[in-house]
């Protein structure tokens, strides 16, 4: 299959919800990252997503809407998912709600909840729009690799197994939406994001973060979410985060780096602000705060690898706000190897 990959115009929107209406995937920009798109109500569409990422067929999707009358079919919504749409959508947050009959199972893994979005970038919104159909995504890269934040890195990974893939830019998040269930007595934030656990709230008063949003799971230990079991955002490189103090760190990263330097690529993902503590050893800048760095890390994973980089040391940002997604992900991309300095 060729995929042809297209600036986002009005033109190409139409084509791309033909194709959609036609079952067929597409990708997409978000203010999140890209997603792989089909129609969410079409069982034969919603499993090709699930070949084209390799994605195992346990781990559920997130159907994408347009306006909140979309979702009364999908789910059945409470007061919290009315006063959480009101303050965040359209925008990068993702609530898990009692799912209707008509959500295909193949969406959900089987689970009796079902994830919804609406995205706040003009060309999802168009496209959900003009397909007429809530649209099944996940993030549009292969399973295990890093999430696309620029329509290349979806052609890295899905190059001759979609039609079409919308080029809208650089995403702005650059980090996925966050994952919040809605289906218990208090919130639960299974999967941080743009919209920080302080955001929610101070919309519902009370929030909990799952626990193993920054640990790996025990043996055996049940996965509040499907996702949280898989192996995630794997560079090839042997990845190590270190925390601290910037100077420690950076005296500890320094020496480390030095011993491997001769055997193997090394590569020290930095903020700016600490670029000069590492002389003239290759380093990556993540940017000045958390939300830079929330934007530039999985540019960052995938430059390591075509890169051939073998070893990367990376620097901590602090777990509040959107630092915790930041940490989130560069855990999960280290394989939890996280040493205290
Ligand atoms: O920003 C985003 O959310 C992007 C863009 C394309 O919208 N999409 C995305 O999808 O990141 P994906 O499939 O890569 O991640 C969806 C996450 C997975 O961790 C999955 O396990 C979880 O949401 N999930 C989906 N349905 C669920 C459910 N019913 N209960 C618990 N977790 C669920
Ligand atoms: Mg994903």
């Amino acid at each position: 299959m060729i995929t042809r990959l297209v600036k986002a115009d009005e033109r190409s929107v139409a084509e791309a919800a033909a194709l959609i209406r036609a079952g067929e995937l597409v990708g997409f920009p978000t203010e999140t990252v890209y997603g792989l798109g089909a129609n969410a109500l079409n069982e034969q569409a919603v499993r090709a997503i699930f070949a084209a990422k390799g994605r195992p067929a346990d781990n559920p999707l997130i159907v994408h809407i347009a306006a909140w009358e979309e979702l009364l079919p999908l789910c059945h919504p409470n007061k919290a998912a009315e006063r959480l749409a009101e303050a965040f959508w359209p925008g990068p947050l993702t609530m898990i709600l009692p799912k209707k009959d008509i959500v295909p199972t193949v969406v959900t893994a089987g689970l009796d909840s079902v994830a919804i979005r609406m995205p706040s970038h003009p060309v999802a919104h168009a496209l959900i729009q003009e397909s007429g159909c809530p649209i099944a995504a996940p993030s549009g890269n292969r399973s295990g690799r890093p999430s696309p934040t620029l329509a290349s890195h979806m052609m890295e990974d899905m190059d001759g197994r979609i039609p079409m893939i919308l080029d809208g830019g650089a995403c702005d998040v650059g980090v996925e939406s966050t994952v919040v269930s809605l289906t218990g007595p208090v919130a639960l934030v299974l999967r941080p994001g743009g919209i920080t656990p302080e955001m929610l709230a101070a919309v519902l008063g009370e929030v909990h973060v799952a626990d193993s949003v920054m640990r790996p799971l025990k043996e055996g230990e049940a996965a509040p979410s499907p996702g949280m079991k898989h192996k995630h955002y794997a560079p090839k490189a042997h990845m190590t985060l270190y925390e601290g103090r910037a100077e420690d760190v950076a005296s500890r990263i320094c020496a480390e780096y030095d011993a491997l330097a001769a055997t193997e690529k090394c590569l020290i993902f930095s903020a700016s602000d600490h670029l000069a503590l590492y002389g003239a050893r290759q380093t990556a800048d993540l940017g000045p705060d958390a939300w830079a760095a929330a934007h530039a890390i999985f540019a960052a994973l995938r430059q390591a690898d075509t890169d051939g980089v073998t070893r990367v040391f990376s620097e901590s940002w602090p777990e509040n706000g959107v630092g915790l997604a930041v940490m989130n992900r560069m855990a999960r991309a280290a394989g939890f190897d996280i040493i205290q300095v």
